[in-house]
């Protein structure tokens, strides 16, 4: 049942001042992330080029967002061919999932959440026609969105109690609400731990798009947590003077040893958190593991255009012609990271082990 305009959606009405996705009975909208924090605007996608634009620009972003964005975008582009059997539903799905795949190649929720719904409309009957197929494939999306909430919850009360007594902690990149369904990941901690206990949170810029400036300050401070925003060459004199008594992050692929994959600056900064005997956190859904992939030299880096780069606000800030290499992401040894929270809980090292216990509950 499509939603009026005038009717307000639950996720309108939800506590926090914004949301970073929703359906909205007929398409989805989005928060326009490349606009924060200057403007609050949200997008209506209706199609799967439209999804994949938002993707590849990084208007929505964070890696359990984009695995919700694109099981959205594969209902969108499967609906709009207009099938007439559940067979047709399949091969048009099959052929949107590829398509949706080429926009960023590294956060490996976007394929978990495409082969999710694909396995969704291989466990159909033979007899299901092809209304039923799609109607399978809108209930597998807003499953993934559902559990994306709940897992977000789940990481934050998993983790908060590594955060007791600090009177400090620093991020990187944004792993917040604008990050996922939820409340976020390496932020769900901070925004459990800060009902009991007063802190700071230490915001690495995050060069070059900026995503700890324009989004993690942003989100933080409407949430009304003590922000202290450094540039990125700050963290290491962060720790260095013990301002910070731990570091989260996010991930965007943890391969099967452990090694994870995030915002470009991770790895550094796990580097200096070892050398001040700082505790490294990653905090990632299950679905962030990536069991297939076997150690993070095996993990695709997706690389940037020069521009975001050379340009900053839109002003050159390089010579003209000057060329550039900007991987979007690092990957951080397995020995650097001292746990790593998921919904099933706090994993520890070897990896290996913890995790195959941790996705056997999964099932
Ligand atoms: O390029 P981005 O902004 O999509 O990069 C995001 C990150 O690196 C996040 O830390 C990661 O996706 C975890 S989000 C919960």
């Amino acid at each position: 049942m499509p939603a009026r305009r005038s009717q307000r959606t639950a996720k309108e009405t939800a506590a926090r001042p914004f949301f970073t996705l929703e359906w909205t009975g007929r398409h989805v909208r989005l928060l326009d992330q490349t606009l924060l924090p200057r403007r609050v605007r949200y997008l209506s996608i209706r199609d799967e080029k439209a999804m994949f634009e938002a993707i590849r620009a990084l208007r929505v972003r964070g890696a359990p967002a984009i695995g919700v964005a694109a099981a959205y975008g594969l209902y969108l582009g499967t609906r709009n061919r207009r099938c007439r059997t559940a067979h047709e539903v399949r091969r048009h799905a099959a052929s949107v999932a590829v398509y949706l795949g080429r926009s960023r190649p590294t956060a490996v929720n976007l394929f978990w959440a495409l082969d999710r719904c694909a396995a969704a409309l291989d466990s159909l009957p033979g007899d299901t026609d092809a209304e039923a197929a799609l109607d399978r494939l809108l209930e597998e999306a807003r499953a993934i969105e559902r559990e994306d909430e709940e897992t977000c919850e789940a990481i934050g009360r998993n983790g908060a109690p590594l955060l007791r007594g600090l009177r400090g902690v620093l991020t990187h990149c944004n792993a917040g609400a604008l990050a996922t369904a939820g409340q976020g990941t390496a932020l769900s901690l901070f925004y459990t731990a800060a009902r009991r206990q007063n802190f700071t949170v230490y915001v690495d810029e995050t060069r070059p798009l900026l995503q700890g400036a324009r989004l993690t300050a942003w989100e933080l401070r409407q949430a009304g947590l003590d922000v202290r925003l450094i540039t990125d060459n700050t963290a290491g004199t962060v720790l260095q003077r013990g301002m910070a008594g731990a570091v989260v992050v996010g991930a965007d692929r943890i391969a099967a040893n452990g090694d994870v994959a995030n915002k470009i600056g991770t790895m550094p900064l796990a580097i200096v958190a070892r050398y001040y005997k700082v505790p490294f956190y990653v905090a990632a859904p299950l679905s962030t593991l990536d069991p297939a992939t076997r150690t993070g030299r095996n993990i695709p880096i997706e690389e940037r255009g020069a521009e975001e780069v050379t340009r900053f606000g839109g002003t050159p800030v390089a010579p003209p012609g000057t060329r550039v290499f900007s991987p979007a992401f690092d990957v951080t040894p397995a020995r650097l990271v001292t746990a790593i929270v998921t919904e099933a809980g706090v994993l520890r090292p070897p990896y290996r082990r913890s995790f195959a216990g941790a996705l056997r509950t999964r099932g």
